[in-house]
């Protein structure tokens, strides 16, 4: 009997205990994978992949991830499958349920992605939306506690800039994990402002977990007691038209500079979730500096996906034993015995 569906849509879907099992797993298969020797675990699965937009590290994440584990995955492009165009999303889920083990979609509004994991039956992992990005969020849990011997109830996480998909899902996460997040916004770009039901759920793992959420227009006073500082852009695909708004909002106070890193203690780290616009939200200097973890981030995109593959598709594929492989190819082989 095969797991029950889950799909991973949201970290709030998570519990603590289950994020904790999580990112143990993805630190073993990384482990495993230094030493060329990860497990082949979803040998013969497969991965749909729908980008609704560009990317590098989800992308490549996922593919290579699958390919490590022993499985394919497929890049499925808007233009190259009939989904939006010619299709609806329950046809197309239905039917990539048939022929795959699992799928990843990045899409323009989450409600795409919600919908797309209503009709499918094979878990649906989200690889980013308008809302969320919760598979970046559990990789960046995981580079935080590789780079601290504190306990995660006791780490402050300042987020600055605007309340983008990234940061929407970090609140959420470093509350579920009992630590403090810090929002640094100018007040029309918080997340109250654009995504006010993530307070609620902020606000229940403020209470269940232990966590803290704050928000503060002062970003100097914000990150002076940071282990952890984190921006990422100041406009996304379709937000062209705000740029000269957004960037007399965010510039120059809101922009990561050494200045603003030096108010922080030293041992503070500065993450980015990529792709940046060098010198826009943070300055190359803080990008380059030994301060700075973004591609230990961005390495860790590869070992997270391996992680939530395994934990999500290893327990619902049906490995065959050996005498049953050996039916199988006898009966096949007899089948064909006629055509020679
Ligand atoms: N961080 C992130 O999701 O990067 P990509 O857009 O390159 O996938």
């Amino acid at each position: 009997m095969s797991q029950p569906l889950q799909h991973f849509i949201d970290t709030q879907d998570l519990t603590p205990t289950t994020l904790r099992r999580q990112m143990d797993l993805i630190e073993a298969l990384k482990a495993a994978d230094r030493q060329n020797a990860c497990p082949r675990l979803l040998e013969g699965a497969s991965l749909g992949m729908i980008f609704e937009e560009a990317s590098t590290r989800t992308r490549v994440s996922f593919e290579v991830a699958m390919t490590k584990l022993g499985g394919h995955a497929l890049y499925l492009k808007p233009g190259e499958i009939h989904l939006g165009e010619k299709e609806n999303i329950k046809d197309t889920a239905e039917v990539l349920s048939r022929m795959v083990d699992a799928v990843e979609i990045r899409a323009f509004k989450h409600d795409t992605v919600t919908e797309f994991a209503r009709h499918a039956r094979v878990p649906v992992l989200n690889g980013l939306t308008d809302y969320n990005h919760p598979t970046q969020a559990v990789c960046d849990v995981f580079t935080m506690t590789e780079h601290t011997d504190k306990p995660f109830s006791e780490l402050t996480v300042v987020f600055v800039g605007d309340a983008t998909n990234v940061c929407t899902s970090t609140a959420q996460i470093v509350t579920m994990l009992g630590g403090t997040f810090i929002h640094a916004r100018p007040e029309q770009y918080g997340i109250k402002a654009q995504w006010p039901t993530v307070l609620d759920e902020v606000a229940r793992n403020e209470q269940l977990y232990g966590g803290r959420y704050l928000e503060t227009e002062d970003v100097e006073d914000a990150v002076v007691n940071a282990d952890y500082i984190y921006t990422d852009l100041w406009w996304w695909f379709g937000q062209e038209d705000e740029i000269p708004d957004r960037v007399k909002a965010f510039k120059p106070r809101y922009q990561v500079s050494s200045e603003l890193m030096a108010r922080a203690p030293e041992h503070a780290k500065f993450m980015h979730c990529l792709p940046a616009s060098r010198g826009v939200e943070a300055t190359d200097e803080v990008m380059d500096s030994p301060q700075s973890i973004i591609y230990d981030q961005s390495e860790n995109r590869l070992h997270t996906e391996k992680g939530l593959l395994a934990w999500y598709v290893y327990p619902r594929i049906t490995h065959a034993t050996e005498s049953l492989r050996r039916y199988h190819e006898g009966r096949i082989e007899a089948s064909l015995e006629s055509l020679r």
